[in-house]
Order: C-alpha cells, then structure tokens, then sequence
C-alpha cells in the first residue's frame, strides 16, 4: 500500500475502528483486548461515555479561545490536578515532550538563579522523556539520539537506581541544578528501584541536602496507573516538579508540569507559553478524566494490579520469567529477545500488547478493567509465553 505519510513509525498491518472500554475492533469487526491502551493513554478504556460526552457538549461550545485570555475550565483543571496533587501550580502543554521542555527550563532558570551559567540536569540511564531536541538529549537511549547531534547541552547521565553515582556527580559538577527522573522506568523496561518508591524519598532527601530541584517525570506513571493519582504519592515527600501527560486526557492531548516548593515561582509572564496549551476543549476533556479517576477507579487499578501479578506468578511459576509492576503498569522480563511476541499476541490471542527494552512485554491496560479481563489478559499472556518458551 503506498502512503503519504513520513515512514517515521513501523506500523503493525491492522487498523482499529472503533473501542469500547478494554477492547479494540478492527475493520473486520474483530475484537482485541487492549492490555497496551495507547500506551497508558487511554486509561478510562476506549470511548468512555463521559469523557465522549464531555468533549462532544465543549466542541459545540467553545473549543479554543487563546491564553491571552481567562480560560476558566483550565484554572479549574490546574484547580482539580492541586487538589490531587499537592503540587501548587500547573502549566498545560499538548504532550509529555512539552511537559518536560517546561521542566527542564525551569531547572535553567533555577540555575541562573543560583548564579549558575550553565547549568546541568542528572538524567538516568534507559529513561525516557520524549523526541523534542531538549527531551531526547535528557534520554538514556542511544537509538533515540543517533542522527540529531548536536545534542542539547547540560545532562549529566547516571545508572537508574543508585543514589551513589549522584551523589558522585553531584561532587563533580558544581553545575548541577536538578534530577530529572521517572519514578519507575517504562520505555526502559519497567524498571522498579530495588528499594521500591523509597527511592524517591532518597532522591528528595539528596536534592534537599545539595539544594536541586527533584523533577519527576510522571508522564507514563502519573494518571492512576500505579494505583496512586502520581507515583510519590505512595510515599510522603513530594517533587518540585512533576510532569504528565499519556493518561491526563485519556486520549484526548494534553500534557503538564506542575510545581511547588522551590520550583513554584520560577516562570514569570513571556518565559514559557503555547497556543494550544490548556483550550477550554482540552480541559473539559481532562477534567472529566482527573475526576472519573478518583471516582474509584484509581482504588481498582490498585486492586487489579495486584490480581494480574498474582495470576503470572501463579501462571507462570515454572518458566524463567521476572514479573514486575506496580498497579497497572506491569512487564514481564523474558531471558531474550521477544519482539516477535507483539504480532503472535495479536494475530493468535487477539490480544495488545507491547516488547519494551527487547525482553520486556509492557502491560498498560485500562484502569477500570474488570476481574474477569484481568484473568483473560493473564490466561493470554502466560499461554503465549508459554507457547514461546517451550516450542
Ligand atoms: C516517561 C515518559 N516521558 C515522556 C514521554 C513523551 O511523551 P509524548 O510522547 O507525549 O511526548 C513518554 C512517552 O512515552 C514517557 O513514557
């Protein structure tokens, strides 16, 4: 089939048509179950009514104004995210990569501050924070950087999970102004730190002790996923800056940075904007959502969570399998490679799925599944694997 589009995705032969809650359909009709949802996108499920609703009455009312005015559904999202958050206050943009662009200039702005004139942020080995020039120069990924050099100046790269090797950095850069870091790594391969999410109170004790902003980068677990509204909320300290996006508009784009603490009053009037930042549209979209969410469906993707673990580590007990997750946002680590594991879950167990870091198959389903799709998405998976490792 020849296309008018830019090659720059390799996209699987199927198109899906229409959603309903866990489940995709193709043009045949065919039902998937969707354990990837976008890519913890569409944490509601596909076409949720309300969310569908909320859109449908806003386009017929008010779609775009611009923030050179009051936009009264934005101040009440930035409203509604405070009163999830705990965070102060909150800047919408259209994506994760903008979500972090606005963080990672508001590190610069903070070292300027200090008197710091080129200041420098410690990012972590296997993150990811987006395709922007700023947020794929912060990405521990080589893939996503070879071909764009120069890159963007002022990171500093540290292993994931070791609070030594920042503190090392930190005592060889007297440059350094922030940690740029996401609470558990999910392009990376669902990497959760050895200590859990004490981690992050490890992290939010060094950057008080050497004065850094802790910028966390909640655009993948932010939302619910991990079974709190963000992922620090699973501890008692709280970020200076946190990022999202993916889940805030269960489909619908919006991303933001919100801030607090040391990070609250950094932008002023003309440092920062977007056009299309924070639309009456957008807001009504994402306000449906943030309140669905915490409507209980939070509390189940905790629930479930802990369900579908349960059933891989009963499913799959006897095979060479390490099972990882925190609420609903799970992978599976395979001793190999096991791309070729995304089209067989497709095409023999009509089931979505996604091979991260090579040997990790990514769960990211719905976070208001049910215990039945639960065990169905553990009874296809773990027959898949099964089939793969054994054949
Ligand atoms: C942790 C993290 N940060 C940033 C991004 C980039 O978000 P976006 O694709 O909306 O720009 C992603 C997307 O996968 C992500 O998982």
């Amino acid at each position: 089939m020849t296309s008018a589009l830019m090659p720059t995705y390799a996209r699987q032969p199927i198109a899906f048509v229409k959603g309903s809650g866990c489940w995709l359909y193709d043009t045949d009709g065919q039902a998937y179950l969707d354990a990837l949802t976008g890519i913890a996108v569409c944490g509601l499920g596909h076409a949720h009514p309300v969310v569908a609703q909320a859109i449908a009455e806003q386009a017929a009312t008010l779609v775009h104004t611009s923030n050179l005015y009051q936009i009264p559904l934005q101040e009440a999202l930035g409203q509604a995210l405070h009163d999830a958050s705990g965070m102060e206050f909150c800047f919408f943009s259209n994506s994760g990569a903008e979500a972090n662009e606005a963080a990672i200039k508001l590190a610069r702005l903070f070292g300027h501050r200090k008197n710091i004139a080129e200041p420098a942020i410690i990012v972590m080995e296997n993150s990811f924070h987006g395709r922007t020039l700023a947020t794929l120069s912060a990405t521990g990924n080589k893939k996503v950087q070879i071909g764009f050099e120069p890159l963007v100046q002022g990171f500093v790269r540290v292993p994931f999970d070791d609070i030594d090797a920042i503190e090392s950095a930190i005592a060889a850069n007297p440059n350094i102004v922030a940690i740029l870091v996401e609470p558990i790594q999910g392009e990376g391969g669902i990497r959760i730190p050895k200590a859990g999410f004490a981690y992050l109170e490890a992290l939010r004790a060094v950057c008080d002790k050497h004065d850094l902003l802790f910028m966390l980068d909640e655009i993948q677990t932010g939302n619910g996923r991990t079974g709190k509204y963000f992922a620090y909320q699973h501890t008692n300290i709280k970020p200076d800056v946190v990022t999202t996006a993916k889940g805030l508009g269960n489909g619908f784009p919006i991303g933001a940075c919100l801030v607090q603490g040391k990070a609250r009053d950094l932008f002023k009037a003309g440092n920062h904007g977007s056009t299309y930042g924070g639309t009456p549209l957008a807001c009504r979209a994402s306000l449906a959502v943030v309140e669905l969410l915490q409507n209980g469906i939070i509390a189940n993707a905790a629930i479930m969570g802990e369900r579908m673990i349960e059933g891989f580590k009963t499913a799959l007990s006897d095979l060479d399998v390490e099972i990882n997750g925190r609420g609903l946002m799970i992978g599976l680590r395979l001793a190999n490679p096991c791309s070729e594991l995304v089209a067989l879950a497709r095409d023999e167990e009509k089931l979505l799925l996604n091979v991260t870091a090579d040997s990790v198959i990514r769960l990211l389903p719905a976070l208001n599944i049910s215990a039945d799709e639960v065990d169905e998405i553990v009874l296809r998976v773990s027959r898949l694997i099964r089939r793969f490792l054994t054949q």
